[in-house]
């Protein structure tokens, strides 16, 4: 194992009416709270309501900033920032899944900066302020709600950009699985694609002597493997929507990188550059991906692609070699994705190889793609072309 520092600041508040416990959280009465949410679905579920009566009962002054769109957008972002400068918000509260989480994330650093917060994201201009978060998840997915990390898209330059910085940490969560029951199905899968692709890139390191952290990451990925079909068959299920919530914040909640290198997030680079420009679903254009980053990894080295396949998919390897059996777990993931209702190739979102070369590029708008495998441009390209 590399040496490493555990440090995670966030307050899990898990289970059904913790958002009893936000007048609390919030530590102080009287504050201008932020409220942030999407296209509405918190209004139609109640989750709207339940935030408002506790914030009522914090003495809160409420400001809005709703519309925040799914791969949410820097012009979103800015719209906050202005609220958060005029209004002098002292917290902000996000309340739905990834992309809410994200753009508050954007909002809190943006309102402590002169300049534009697009330079902030490029790392143009250090970040040195936040205002402090809170949030309340809806869709459990990107773990948003338990990391320092968010993904922002430019539509002015076609970038869709992560970034990351300790002062984002959300100081707590809310995690009520009963919010979740109105997850469409199709977000729903995409969730689960994406839990099981944050474990997986995790799983794709090169330190040595690493059996927990590879044993828990195959353990969450075979709950989800039990799970996900059982929570699709009855979507209003308490315990399997409580399942796969816990199993999405802690597969991204920096638990999975103890004592490794941080595995391989080559995959979420490719994806991101796809969404950059097509602006599909995350999960969706992983699902796509994913197998064909395995299979195309496993030509130079199977051997992880290998223990995946039998200590999770229990893929019998006797008389067989190493890369046959990295195949089929490969096939494995592909096939049990796809049995959910997951898109498989590039050609579901009726994309084309024409703007492979501008994909490419924007893979690489950050230099180095890829630790287990470090991907040229041509690789990425043989991923791209294995997924049309
Ligand atoms: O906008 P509303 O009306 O709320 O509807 C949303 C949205 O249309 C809907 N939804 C959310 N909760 C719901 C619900 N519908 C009914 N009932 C509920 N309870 O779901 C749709 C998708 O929401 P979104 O937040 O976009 O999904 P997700 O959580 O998958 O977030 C995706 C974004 O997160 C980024 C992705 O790139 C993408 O931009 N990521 C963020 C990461 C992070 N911060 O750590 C890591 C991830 O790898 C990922 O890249
Ligand atoms: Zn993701």
């Amino acid at each position: 194992m590399n040496t490493f520092l555990q440090y995670n600041p966030t307050r899990l508040l898990f289970g059904e009416n913790q958002i009893e416990q936000l007048p609390e959280e919030l530590g102080e009465k009287n504050l201008k709270v932020l409220v942030i949410y999407g296209g509405g679905s918190i209004k139609k579920n109640g989750v709207y309501d339940n935030v408002m009566r506790e914030l009522n009962k914090a003495e809160a002054t409420v400001f809005e900033l709703s519309g925040v769109e799914p791969n949410p957008r820097l012009t979103t972002v800015q719209r906050g920032v202005d609220i958060c400068k005029s209004e002098g918000i002292d917290f902000l509260l996000a309340v739905g899944g990834g992309s809410v989480i994200d753009c508050t994330k954007a909002i809190a650093i943006g309102a402590k900066y002169d300049g534009d917060p697009w330079d902030l994201i490029t790392q143009k201009a250090p970040i040195e302020a936040a205002l402090p978060i809170g949030t309340v998840l809806t869709l459990a997915a990107t773990g948003s709600e338990m990391n320092n990390v968010s993904v922002i898209s430019n539509w002015e330059t076609k970038d869709k950009l992560g970034w990351g910085s300790p002062l984002v940490y959300p100081k707590f969560s809310v995690l009520d699985p009963t919010y979740t029951y109105s997850v469409p199905e199709n977000q729903t899968i995409y969730g689960i694609v994406d839990s099981m692709s944050h474990a997986l890139e995790h799983y794709f390191h090169r330190t040595n002597n690493t059996p927990m952290i590879d044993g828990f990451i195959e353990s969450l990925l075979r709950t989800a493997i039990e799970t996900g079909p059982k929570l699709l068959e009855d979507l209003q299920s308490f315990k399997h929507r409580e399942t796969m919530m816990y199993i999405s914040t802690t597969a991204f909640n920096g638990t999975l990188m103890n004592g490794t290198d941080g595995g391989d997030w080559a995959t979420h680079r490719i994806e991101h550059a796809i969404s950059a420009i097509y602006d599909i679903p995350h999960g969706g254009g992983l699902a796509i991906l994913f197998p064909n980053w395995l299979e195309h990894v496993l030509e130079d080295d199977p051997s992880r692609v290998k223990q995946l396949a039998v200590n999770v998919f229990g893929i019998d390897d006797t008389g067989k070699s190493d890369r046959e059996v990295a195949k089929e777990g490969a096939q494995a993931l592909r096939s049990f994705w796809n049995s959910l209702g997951a898109p498989s190739r590039l050609a579901d979102y009726e994309i084309d190889d024409q703007e492979f070369d501008a994909i490419v590029e924007k893979t690489f708008i950050k230099p180095g793609v890829g630790t287990y495998k470090e991907l040229d441009p041509e690789n990425v390209r043989d991923i791209l072309e294995r997924s049309k």
